[in-house]
C-alpha cells in the first residue's frame, strides 16, 4: 500500500489536538484541545515528526478537512503537529461515536447501565455496530496509508478497539500499541455484551503488539475478560502494559498564575464570600463522575453539621458533555436541579451554598483549584481522573483530597487522600466533614505528597514510555 507521508510515529484518536468553528463570515477558527494526550504529544511530536490521525467531529472540522493541503491540516492551526483529520460520513460517525462509543462501551467500562431496562442489544444496536466497524476501518486505512515501513502506531481508547487488528492485517510490518484511557470492565459485567461483539472487541485490541492501561487493575480486568470470553486468553504475540498518566506540574504552575486566572479568582471570591471554606469539584457532566451523589453528600453535610451553615461553599463546575445524547442531557439537568434545590433549602441573602458553573472555562477551573480547601473527586469508576492530580499542585494553601476508591488515581494517591465509596452518600458527607476539620499542618503535608505523586508521570513521559515499550519485548 502506498505511504502518503511515510511517518515513523503515528497516533490515532477520535478527538484530535484541534477543532474548528465556523465564524459568521464563514471563516474557520482553530481551537487547540487540552488533555494528557495533547500535552504528551506536543512535547515529543515535533522531534519524532509524528502524524496524528483523528476524526472530524463537526461541520467546522469537515470544512477544514476539505481545505487541507496534501491531506494534513495547516501546522499553524495544530501547534506544529502533523494532523490528518478524517471526514467520516456524519451518519456513520454519529452511530459509532454516540451510539456505540458513548452509549455502549463507555457504559460497559464504567458499569453505568440501569438494569433491568438497559442495555438493549437489538437490530438498532447491530446497525450502529456496523458503523463502528466502518469508523474503525477508516482509521486503519488512513494509518496504513500514512505509516512508513516498520513505523510505531499508538492507537487510543475505546473508540478504536477494532483498529489494531484491522491495521495489522493491512500492514503486518507495523509496531502497534493500543491504549485504554477508561477503566476496563470486570468479566461478569463485560459479558453482558453479545458474545460475538465481546470477542470482536477483545480480538480487535489483541491485534496490537501491546495493549496498555492506566492502572494494573484495568490491565488485569482486560486479561480476565480475554480468558472468560476467548478461552485461551492473551495470545503470545500481545503484551499487556501499564502506564499511569500524571498532571503536568510545570504547565499548571505557570498557567495558574496568569492574569486571567487572577481575574477569575477575584470574581469567584466575590461569589463565595469572605472567610468561607471551599469544597471544589470540576468535571464534565457525564454520568460516571457521580456529581449528583456528590451534591447529595454535601446536602447531608449541611443537614448533619449545621455548624457549617454560612461557613462553607461547594464550588461545582460541571461542563456539559456529549449533549447530543438524551441520557447526558438529562444528567446535566439533574445536576442543576439538585444544586438549585440545595440553594433554595439552605441559602441565605449573603450565602450561596452551591456555586455551580456550567460554561467551560479553563482559567476559571484553575482559579477554583487555587482556592480549594477540599477537592471532591468521587467518580463511580474512572480510568485515572486528572483533576485529582491537578488540584493539589495548584491549590494555594494545599487541599484535602476526597477521592473515590474507584478512580484509577486512587492507586497512586490513596494513601494521602481521604477515601470514599462513591455510592455511600452518608460516608462521603462524613468524609467531607473530616476534610474540612483536618488540622492545617496535616493538610499541607498530605497535599505536598499528593502533588508529588500526581505529577510523577508527566504526559510527555507517559507518551515516550509507551513508544519505547513497543520495542522492548520484556515490557
Ligand atoms: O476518559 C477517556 C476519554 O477518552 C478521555 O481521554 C476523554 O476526555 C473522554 O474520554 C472522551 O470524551 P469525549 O467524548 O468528549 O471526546
Amino acid at each position: 500500500m502506498a505511504s502518503t507521508h511515510g511517518a515513523e510515529v503515528l497516533v490515532a484518536s477520535n478527538r484530535g489536538p484541534v477543532s474548528y468553528e465556523t465564524g459568521e463570515d464563514g471563516s474557520l477558527r482553530a481551537k487547540r484541545g487540552g488533555g494528557g494526550l495533547v500535552s504528551g504529544l506536543s512535547a515529543i511530536g515535533p522531534e519524532t515528526n509524528a502524524v496524528w490521525v483523528c476524526a472530524a467531529l463537526g461541520d467546522g472540522d469537515r470544512a477544514a478537512v476539505r481545505r487541507a493541503e496534501g491531506g494534513l491540516l495547516p501546522e499553524s492551526d495544530t501547534g506544529g503537529q502533523r494532523v490528518r483529520m478524517l471526514d467520516i460520513d456524519p451518519e456513520v460517525f454519529a452511530a459509532a461515536y454516540n451510539g456505540i462509543a458513548n452509549s455502549v462501551l463507555w457504559f460497559v467500562h464504567h458499569m453505568l447501565y440501569q438494569t433491568p431496562l438497559e442495555p438493549v442489544f437489538d437490530s438498532e444496536f447491530r446497525r450502529q455496530w456496523a458503523a463502528y466497524e466502518a469508523y474503525n476501518r477508516a482509521f486503519a486505512n488512513a494509518l496504513a496509508e500514512e505509516a512508513g515501513e516498520g513505523a510505531a502506531v499508538l492507537i487510543q481508547d475505546y473508540h478504536l478497539a477494532l483498529a489494531p487488528r484491522m491495521l495489522r492485517r493491512l500492514r503486518p510490518d507495523l509496531r502497534i500499541g493500543h491504549f485504554s484511557h477508561t477503566p476496563w470492565a470486570p468479566a461478569e459485567y463485560f459479558r453482558l455484551l453479545p458474545d460475538d461483539i465481546a470477542a470482536e472487541l477483545l480480538t480487535g485490541i489483541l491485534g496490537a503488539d501491546r495493549a496498555a492501561f492506566l492502572t494494573r487493575r484495568w490491565a488485569d480486568a482486560f486479561t480476565e475478560c480475554c480468558h472468560a470470553v476467548l478461552g485461551p486468553g492473551i495470545p503470545a504475540g500481545t503484551r499487556i502494559g501499564v502506564h499511569g498518566l500524571g498532571a503536568d506540574a510545570d504547565f499548571l504552575r505557570e498557567r495558574s498564575h496568569r492574569p486571567d486566572v487572577a481575574e477569575r479568582m477575584a470574581a469567584l471570591r466575590a461569589e463565595i464570600g469572605e472567610g468561607r471554606r471551599t469544597i471544589v469539584r470540576v468535571d464534565r457532566t457525564e454520568l460516571s463522575k457521580n456529581i449528583v451523589r456528590g451534591l447529595l453528600a454535601y446536602r447531608q453535610l449541611l443537614d448533619e453539621h449545621p455548624e457549617w451553615w454560612e461557613k462553607v461553599v461547594h464550588v461545582a463546575f460541571a461542563y456539559p458533555s456529549r449533549q447530543d445524547l438524551a441520557v447526558y442531557r438529562d444528567y446535566t439537568a439533574e445536576v442543576q436541579r439538585v444544586a438549585e434545590e440545595i440553594n433554595s433549602a439552605y441559602g441565605t441573602p449573603g450565602w450561596i451554598p452551591v456555586v455551580l458553573h456550567v460554561k467551560d472555562d479553563f482559567a476559571r477551573s484553575l482559579a477554583a483549584y487555587r482556592l480549594a480547601d477540599v477537592a471532591l473527586v468521587n467518580p463511580i469508576r474512572d480510568g485515572m481522573n486528572l483533576v485529582a492530580k491537578e488540584v493539589p499542585v495548584v491549590s494555594d494553601e494545599g487541599c484535602v483530597l476526597v477521592l473515590s476508591r474507584e478512580a484509577g488515581a486512587h492507586e497512586e494517591m490513596g494513601e494521602d487522600a481521604l477515601t470514599v465509596n462513591p455510592y455511600d452518600i452518608t460516608g462521603t458527607a462524613e468524609t467531607l466533614h473530616t476534610a474540612l476539620t483536618m488540622p492545617a499542618e496535616e493538610r499541607a503535608e498530605r497535599s505536598k505528597r499528593l502533588a508529588a505523586a500526581g505529577t510523577a508521570l508527566p504526559p510527555a513521559r507517559w507518551f515516550l514510555d509507551q513508544l519505547h515499550a513497543l520495542d522492548d519485548q520484556s515490557s
